[in-house]
């Protein structure tokens, strides 16, 4: 792996995730899938507003049943369950951190999803995947990673049918200043390469995507914060906590007084081939 994906990929390792996330679930790891799938929404959703953010995205690409499906630094998967129990959809997810792909699988199998998801540990500037392949891409809270937009927009283009879509939801820049660190995708600014959405748009054009419409996910992110701040007590076991390790606390609160400080916003973006 190139050196940057390692350190990329160590960022997000915790090493016991596995046991760790069984543990925070007890008992409650035996429970039927569509309960599990919806407990695990709070730790397999790793972006800003969460599952409900996922939903809304997975609205604007208007899936069909039976679809491809690629989802672009995948996590854990809980994108790819998603769209595979609410839209019928096969997914295949690409991540570089081993210990999600291989976590994410593992949940897929206990939920009966393996004939669905294939969650597969790899880059997304070098996709292993045919081209021409898929109905639609997914990307939440990756680019934030990826330095070359361009170079990664002209893999994921490669690998969509004519008029396939791609649907983004990253943190993107908004305003100047410097950036506070730890941020939840990086620990210092060598692994961080935020964007602004002209960026985006530019670089998704030059891949040969038509970009159909961008909506800033402020509002939002205030609101998710402002609830997880307003849940009383310790952060809970089963929570985005345990993806985050020890400067968990930091990471979120650095975010937080980011976007709302309109440094920085979740912004989704919708684009196809022509
Ligand atoms: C903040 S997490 C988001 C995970 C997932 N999309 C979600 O929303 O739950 C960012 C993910 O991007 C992955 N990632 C970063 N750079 C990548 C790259 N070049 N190729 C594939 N995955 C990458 C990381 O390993 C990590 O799992």
């Amino acid at each position: 792996m190139e050196p940057l994906n390692e350190l990329i990929a160590r960022h997000y390792t915790r090493g016991d995730l596995g046991a760790a996330l069984l543990a925070a679930l007890g008992e409650r790891a035996a429970l039927p899938p569509a309960a599990l799938m919806e407990l695990l929404g709070a730790v397999d959703e790793f972006h800003v507003g969460g599952r409900a953010a996922t939903i809304a995205l997975a609205e604007d690409l208007a899936l069909q049943p039976g679809q491809n499906v690629l989802d672009i630094g995948c996590g854990l998967g809980g994108t790819a369950r998603l769209l595979a129990t609410r839209h019928g959809v096969r997914v295949t997810g690409i991540d570089l951190t081993a210990e999600y792909v291989d976590v994410g699988n593992s949940l897929n199998a206990r939920l009966g999803l393996s004939g669905q998801i294939d969650l597969v540990c790899g880059s997304a500037l070098t996709l292993p995947f045919a081209a021409r392949s898929f109905d639609a891409a997914t990307m939440l809270h990756v680019g934030m990673n990826i330095a070359d937009k361009v170079a990664l927009f002209v893999q994921i283009a490669s690998m969509l049918k004519p008029g396939g879509q791609i649907a983004i939801y990253d943190i993107m820049r908004t305003g100047g200043g410097a950036l506070t660190f730890p941020l939840p995708w990086a620990g210092d600014a060598s692994l961080s390469f935020v964007a602004a959405p002209l960026d985006y748009r530019r670089a998704l054009t030059k891949a040969g995507f038509v970009v159909r419409g961008q909506i800033n996910e402020r509002e939002r992110a205030c609101a998710f914060f402002a609830e997880m701040a307003a849940r009383a007590g310790p952060a809970p076991a089963l929570g985005l906590g345990m993806l985050m390790g020890a400067e968990a606390a930091q990471k979120l609160a650095h975010i937080r007084t980011q976007i709302e400080a309109g440094l920085l916003a979740p912004i989704q973006i919708l684009a196809n081939i022509p």
